[in-house]
C-alpha cells in the first residue's frame, strides 16, 4: 500500500487554494467535480503523494455534515492505493473491518474504484481506498 493523498475538507475552494499559495507557495491543479460524491475537489500534487482539497457541491453532500461540525473545515481522511478495491475490502471485511456505502461501486473523478472504511478500524481515521492499475 502506498500513501494516495491526505484530505482536507473546506468551505472554500478557492480561498483555500488562495491560501496555501500565498502561505505555502503551493499550486492547486484544475478543481473538479465528482457529482457521485457530492464534491468539488482539487489536488496539490507533492510528487510521492497528494494533498486533497474538498467543498460541497451540494447541501445534501456527505461532507456538509462534516463542515457543520468542523466550520473551518479540517483533516477528512487519508487514501491508501491498493491493486484491487474488491480484494482489499473483501479482506478488510473478513477481519470484522466495516466497508462503508451499500455495496455500489463508487469511483473518483479519475474513474478509479474506491471504498471507505469505517474510522474505528484504522484508529479513529477514515481511510479511503484507491485502485491504481
Ligand atoms: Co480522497
Amino acid at each position: 500500500m502506498n500513501l494516495s493523498h491526505v484530505s482536507i475538507v473546506v468551505p472554500d475552494l478557492d480561498a483555500a487554494a488562495a491560501k496555501i499559495r500565498s502561505t505555502w507557495g503551493l499550486d492547486i491543479g484544475e478543481i473538479e467535480l465528482n457529482e457521485q460524491q457530492g464534491v468539488r475537489l482539487a489536488y496539490v500534487d507533492l510528487g510521492n503523494a497528494k494533498i486533497e482539497l474538498m467543498e460541497p457541491s451540494r447541501p445534501d453532500s456527505p461532507i456538509a455534515k462534516f463542515l457543520e461540525k468542523n466550520p473551518k473545515g479540517g483533516i477528512h481522511h487519508f487514501c491508501l492505493t491498493v491493486d484491487s478495491v474488491d480484494a482489499a475490502a473483501a479482506s478488510l471485511a473478513e477481519k470484522g473491518a466495516q466497508v462503508l456505502g451499500d455495496g455500489t461501486p463508487q469511483k473518483n473523478v479519475h474513474g478509479e474504484r474506491i471504498a471507505f472504511v469505517h474510522p474505528k478500524d484504522f484508529l479513529g481515521a477514515l481511510v479511503e481506498l484507491e485502485e491504481h492499475r
